[in-house]
């Protein structure tokens, strides 16, 4: 086998979204001589929580900008020296991609355009261009076909998210030809895990059924979906970084298959829930493929295999779910509602520490003890007075009456979901 590369300087695109806040997270903290600088322009999906963890990493970089903005994409290549580029961003939800696809076209297709234009211009500079694309530019799979699509598949979109993704593997492969860019291409099944943003069928799942809201489930809910857990997919991608040969193209895939209706069973037992009252079905989207199915052994032969197991995989994603689940789409409410002016965005009432610590006791671990600083002990520790202003949050809770108090948001949003040890 070939020497694994080892990169200097990598740009990763769209590192405040899901996937790739992963995959940053990861080479940040194991590679630290490596620099990681990301460019993301912070559309509705990412958050910069997602890159706390190693936000004061010294070899970490944000900048926020658009990757369709070619001043910014030269200026960031030539002035950090990069070589390596990893390229997630871009414009992901099917649904969406029914309405405006233009955003489609201009942040998938053009915006790659701008960055392999920049790369090609610094000759000989870059030594690996990583395109993230998707196995649904390999189109509908037939439901019994027992062999999954390789990578020279053909290439037969169904919507018009997938086929702006297709499209830019296009450009991509166009620049490798044309340019001798060095670029390898990633074509993944479907990712779930902490950080996704909850328009994505397992967040959006957990989130309703933490609010006892009902699933809906597209169509009879027999779509057939492989998922991958976040973290075996970040692996995937290190993997591919350093072992990934230029000019091929690898799938990221499993062939663990799973109905999107046992997806939202195996949700409902989560919570408890009898998946008979909790489902509900609704319209289909206009064309919802069947099945994707990958195969996966080209990656496999680099080493890669997947570890989590999906009941795991699904624990950890439902126990990174925070109050913010209950506000965050509120506040996606709000932007469709057109409120304007000022919110206090927070829920009504205050909880003190011992509180907390009570719930802790009560839901995770009744045997937890505690003793509080006495005031003489406070003082020394905390040297500036601290004022602990309660928000008034009744502007906020007229808009949305079923706003919770902070105590019982905490109860229903953390502590409930997280419960360790039996109610007494
Ligand atoms: N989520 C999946 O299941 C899945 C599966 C296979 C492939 N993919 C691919 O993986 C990549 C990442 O997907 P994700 O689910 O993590 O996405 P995401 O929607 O969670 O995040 C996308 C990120 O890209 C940023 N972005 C979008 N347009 C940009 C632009 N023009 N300039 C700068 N930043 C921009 C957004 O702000 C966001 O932070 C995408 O290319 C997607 O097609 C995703």
């Amino acid at each position: 086998m070939a020497m694994p590369y080892k990169p200097k300087n990598i740009l990763i695109t769209g590192a405040a979204g899901f996937i790739a806040s992963h995959v940053a997270n990861r080479i940040v903290k194991k590679y630290p001589d490596y620099k990681i600088v990301i460019l993301d322009k912070l559309d509705y999906c990412s958050n910069l929580k997602n890159l706390l963890h190693i936000s004061s990493s010294p070899n970490f970089k944000f900048v926020k900008g658009d990757i369709a903005s070619a001043d910014l994409v030269n200026f960031i290549l030539v002035t950090e020296n990069i070589d390596t580029v990893m390229h997630f961003a871009a414009q992901t939800h099917v649904d969406n991609s029914f309405g405006n696809s233009f955003e489609f076209t201009k942040n998938n297709i053009y915006g790659t355009h701008v960055l392999l234009e920049a790369c090609r211009r610094i000759t000989g500079q870059i030594k690996r261009f990583i395109h993230v694309s998707t196995d649904e530019v390999y189109g509908e799979t037939d439901e019994d076909a027992v062999v999954g699509n390789h990578e020279a598949s053909q290439l037969l979109p169904t919507n018009p998210y997938a086929a702006t993704k297709a499209g830019a593997e296009m450009l991509v492969m166009a620049y490798g030809r044309s340019y001798g860019l060095p670029v390898i291409t990633t074509r993944g099944n479907n990712v779930y895990g902490p950080n996704q943003f909850p328009e994505k069928l397992i967040p959006k799942f957990i989130l309703l059924a933490m609010r006892g809201e009902p699933l809906p489930i597209h169509g009879d809910g027999s779509n057939v979906r492989s998922y991958l857990y976040c973290e075996d997919v970040a692996e995937a991608f290190e993997v591919i970084l350093h072992r990934g040969e230029v000019g091929h193209v690898y799938n990221i895939g499993t062939k663990k298959e799973r109905t999107v209706m046992n997806v939202a069973k195996d949700i409902c037992k989560l919570f408890n829930l009898e998946a008979d009252k909790a489902i509900k079905f609704v319209d289909n989207r206009p064309f919802n493929d069947q099945r994707y199915f990958l195969d996966n052994e080209k990656l496999k032969s680099l080493g890669w295999s997947e570890r989590t197991h999906w009941e795991e995989g699904l624990r950890k994603t439902m126990e990174c779910m925070t109050i913010l689940d209950e506000l965050l789409p509120m506040s996606i409410e709000m932007a469709k509602r057109n409120l304007r002016g000022i919110y206090n965005f927070t829920n009504p009432g205050v909880v003190s520490h011992n509180e907390i610590l009570e719930m802790y006791k009560q839901y995770i671990d009744h045997s937890f003890k505690w003793t509080n600083f006495t005031l003489e002990e406070q003082a020394k520790v905390i040297i500036a007075p601290r004022s602990n202003n309660e928000m008034d949050a009744s502007k906020l809770k007229k808009e949305f009456p079923e706003l919770l108090s902070i105590k019982d948001s905490l109860i229903k949003h953390v502590f409930e979901p997280n419960r360790k040890v039996p109610a007494k």
